[in-house]
């Protein structure tokens, strides 16, 4: 059966290290490709039918007023089907403690029972937060792995973790 790599990942301006910097690929974009590399698998990437405002202070506010109204932002076209795939490595940046709200309208897309999530979650300090029981809760009939978690700053120095993981993963 075959993997996909699902993902939420944003460009323009970020906060990396302490300081806000115009980033040309997303850092979950840079995961999600690191696995690619590594397990051969399909990717989608989860892209918002009205994207967050390039600026970073204005794209915080947004992200943060569709979390208090537990929005679902429309997304502007998903995998025709999830049925041929087993695994999903499912890939989003840390806000505010969990997902984007555009992830869990992906997730609320789909029928993911008898499948294995594999989350991975970039960030800036908080790690995979709440994430992981979200996504339990959203699909429970999913069997939802730990998930892996890497410092958005400290990208370039995180393919040996990525690599670990993914062997520990594919090993069990
Ligand atoms: C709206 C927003 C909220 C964020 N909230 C958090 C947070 O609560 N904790 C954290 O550690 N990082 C937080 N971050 C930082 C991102 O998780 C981090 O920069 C991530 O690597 C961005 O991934 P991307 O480049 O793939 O979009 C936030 C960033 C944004 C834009």
């Amino acid at each position: 059966m075959a993997t996909l790599i699902a993902y939420f990942s944003r460009t323009d301006e970020n906060y990396v290290g302490g300081s806000i910097r115009e980033l040309k690929v997303g850092n979950t974009a840079r995961v999600a490709e690191m696995i690619q590399k590594l397990t051969g698998a399909d990717m989608f990437w989860m892209e918002m039918a009205k994207p967050y405002a390039r600026t970073y202070n204005e794209c915080i506010n947004e992200a943060q007023k569709d979390q208090k109204a537990d929005a679902r932002p429309e997304l502007t076209s998903y995998p025709e089907s999830i049925d041929g795939y087993e695994t999903i490595y499912l890939g989003y940046p840390n806000y505010w403690g969990t997902m984007p709200m555009a992830v869990f309208t992906f997730l609320e897309h789909f029928d993911f029972s008898g499948k294995t999530i594999r989350p991975f979650c970039t960030h800036e300090g908080s790690g995979l937060g709440s994430s992981v029981q979200d996504i339990r809760k959203t699909c429970p009939d999913a069997n939802v792995e730990s998930g892996l978690a890497v410092h958005g700053s400290r990208i370039d120095a995180s393919k040996g973790d990525v690599e670990d993981w993914i062997k520990s993963v594919q090993s069990k």
